[in-house]
């Protein structure tokens, strides 16, 4: 196996990355999250339990394998000890967990701001998963954000009333409800003491692991779509979930990775406002939505559905350099009978088969070129590519020709071990 293995969503979140990282992370000594916060959400099932992930990297609940919460990441400390006292009452070993010193931590008044902010962009809003994600990555980017090594510092205590008085005259402003500042100071020198045994120089531990031939797992959170830079801005995350964000989350170097595996659904699917050029916002819709189970793990929130999009998806293989993709859910599409996948925009009379500027801002009166396939099979927990129906396999061909890359990994159930690898 590649000594860094890195796995990103390619279209709007929720491809299931959780899956392929729960695979690779049993073969790997560290399992790495870089960026974002608990805005991402996965649900694995352990000794029949099922627990869900935030902000811990999944890979915790192999016995050899270490988890680190990457210097990109942001913090929030009530759900981080939330999510240890779930793994301390299924027994893990937490010694295992590594915070990054340099990882931004969020507080209340940064949750009361996503929701202020959202309110004041009226028909504009983002969607939020109002986890106070966006305002953390602002203050970041203002100087005025408070690292996990930050609280050791004397000056912790002064930065964060100022911080906290700031914000309370901006939300007493718009009439929002002001925060109780020493309440939030105390509950913060509490979680400074808490989180002591698990902070460290992230950044050396993990190029001494290379160093040492040690196997990385960097689990991706959100993808491509709601990247900041490359994703549909402004109805994006604040942070950079494509290849770029794992260097700079995590302060590893471009050649220290081997293999970058993409993560996509045989259909597609949106949480919170935006583009969606393939949507299907009618029965066809619908029926996704209850055969994949598509609610939010994190919000609960209906997803959006609707077909695979190949010019997406080619933009984002681009991108972020994928060497391989994993394709979730070709159960879920043997279901239907037909599926269609996306191979071309058409815009003013003008036909683009990759992503085009042109179409940004456009993206409503984009119509989009499809091709349709039969898929009536029953796949379920299938595991061998070989005995795949003849129309599974034809979709799947069909994906590799247009994005160029080989297809490693192929969902057929819910389970993690329903999955075909190639
Ligand atoms: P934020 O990250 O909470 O600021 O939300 C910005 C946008 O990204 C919204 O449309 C969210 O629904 C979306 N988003 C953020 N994290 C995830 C995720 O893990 N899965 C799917 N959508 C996400």
């Amino acid at each position: 196996m590649a000594r860094v293995a890195v796995v990103l969503g390619l279209n709007y979140g929720d491809e299931g990355k959780g899956k392929v990282s729960t695979f690779l992370a049993k073969n790997s000594d560290i399992a790495l999250r870089c960026t974002g916060g608990n805005n991402a959400g996965h649900t694995v099932e352990f000794n029949g339990d099922k627990i869900v992930f935030h902000l811990i990297p999944s890979g915790i609940l192999n016995e050899g394998t270490d988890a680190v919460i990457g210097n990109g990441v942001v913090i929030d400390p009530k759900v981080l000890f939330e999510e240890i006292e779930v793994l301390k009452e299924h027994n893990v070993d937490l010694t295992k967990l590594h915070i990054s010193t340099r990882a931004h931590l969020i507080f209340p008044y940064h949750i009361a701001e996503d929701k202020l902010q959202e309110f004041l962009k009226g028909d504009d809003k983002v969607g939020t998963t109002a986890r106070g994600i966006g305002p953390c990555y602002m203050d970041k980017a203002n100087r005025i954000g408070l690292r996990v090594i930050d609280m050791y510092s004397d000056s912790f205590e002064r930065k964060l009333r100022r911080n906290i008085q700031n914000k309370n005259k901006v939300f007493e402003l718009y009439g929002f409800e002001t925060l109780n500042e020493d309440e939030i100071v105390k509950d913060y020198l509490n979680y400074r003491d808490m989180m002591k045994p698990y902070v460290m120089d992230t950044v050396s531990y993990l190029h001494k692991a290379i160093e040492e031939d040690k196997t990385i797992v960097c689990e991706g959170a959100q993808a491509t779509g709601l990247d900041m830079d490359l994703g549909d801005y402004p109805m994006v995350t604040s942070s950079n979930p494509t290849i770029g964000g794992i260097q700079t989350g995590s302060g590893l170097g471009a050649r220290d990775l081997n293999e970058v595996y993409g993560v996509c659904k045989a259909y597609a699917s949106r949480v919170g406002e935006g583009p969606f050029i393939t949507e299907q916002n009618n029965e066809v819709g619908d029926t996704i939505r209850e055969l994949g189970h598509e609610y939010g793990a994190t919000t609960k929130r209906p997803r959006r559905c609707g077909w695979m999009d190949l010019v997406a998806l080619k933009y984002a293989v681009r991108v972020n350099g994928i060497t391989g993709l994993a394709l979730n859910h070709l159960d879920t599409i043997g279901k239907l009978g037909t599926a269609k996948l996306c191979v071309g925009y058409k815009l003013n009379d003008k036909i683009y088969d990759e992503s085009s500027d042109d179409i940004i801002g456009h993206e409503n009166e984009v119509e989009p070129i499809y091709e349709e396939f039969k898929t009536k099979f029953d796949i379920k927990g299938e595991k061998d590519y070989n005995n795949l129906p003849t129309q599974a396999k034809k979709y799947v061909k069909r994906i590799e020709k247009h994005l160029g890359i080989p297809v490693k990994f192929i969902g057929t159930g819910p389970d993690n071990e329903d999955m075909i690898i190639r």
